[in-house]
């Protein structure tokens, strides 16, 4: 019963005093992120998590779960971290191996989701993004900005995904790769569409983002 005191229809219309929701709960506003009831602000919150992401290898937003289509018309999901994050531009970026299935499948169907969720913030993001390949200066500068350590996993000789008969059967060629390089891909994620999701006990709150040529679009959906 308890979860029901204040769950009323009154307490959640739009501008409702939220104060008798909180009746038995010592916390204040339980804990809601400062963004619970405001469309633009939980946007602008969405974007700083996401370049935070990009940044912090400890942030839950730092690794995607990026979800393409294969030729023939199924899903197929994977992690990858990601790497860069221009909410201006509104793009994001990763970086993976040019033989891999996943980058197959990017070059050839273009729409992908990008999925996050943030355990302990209890915010979900599924970003649907139109793929961008790079190349040119702008695939060496990502390269340029890799570590050495990174340039290891592209050295190797044999393509991911390749059978092997035993685990150490991996060879690496760093001349042969060019460093690595010749393997290296860097793919930009154009944002369309962001559904922010962020579960509370007081309510869930779910909003929709579209970005579009025509102008921006944002709603409250039922969550
Ligand atoms: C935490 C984590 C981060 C990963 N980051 C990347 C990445 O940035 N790029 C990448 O190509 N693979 C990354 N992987 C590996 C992929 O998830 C995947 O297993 C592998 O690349 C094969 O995927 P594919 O067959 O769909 O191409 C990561 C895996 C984990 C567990």
């Amino acid at each position: 019963m308890r979860a029901m005191r204040g769950y009323t229809a009154q307490t959640h219309k739009q501008g409702a005093d939220y104060s008798m929701a909180n009746e038995g709960d010592p916390r204040p506003h339980h804990n809601r992120l400062h963004c619970y009831d405001d469309l633009e602000g939980s946007l602008q919150h969405a974007w700083s998590i996401l370049t935070r992401g990009a940044v912090d290898a400890k942030s839950n937003f730092h690794i995607a779960t990026l979800a393409t289509v294969t030729q023939d018309g199924r899903p197929r999901a994977r992690s990858v971290v990601l790497r860069a994050c221009n909410s201006a531009e509104r793009w994001l970026g990763f970086n993976t191996d040019r033989r891999s299935d996943k980058f197959t499948e990017c070059s050839e169907s273009p729409h992908a989701v990008m999925h996050f969720y943030a355990p302990k913030a209890k915010i979900q993001l599924r970003v649907r993004v139109r793929l961008e390949v790079l190349d040119g200066p702008a695939l060496d500068t990502n390269w340029a900005n890799t570590r050495p350590f990174s340039r290891v996993c592209y050295q190797v000789t044999q393509a991911p995904g390749s059978p092997i008969d035993a685990p150490l059967d991996v060879a690496f060629d760093a001349e042969a790769s060019n460093d690595g390089a010749d393997h290296f891909a860097s793919v930009r994620a154009h944002v369309t569409e962001i559904e922010w999701l962020y579960l509370h006990a007081r309510g869930h709150r779910r909003a929709l983002y579209r970005f579009g040529p025509d102008g921006d679009e944002a709603t409250w959906l039922v969550p």
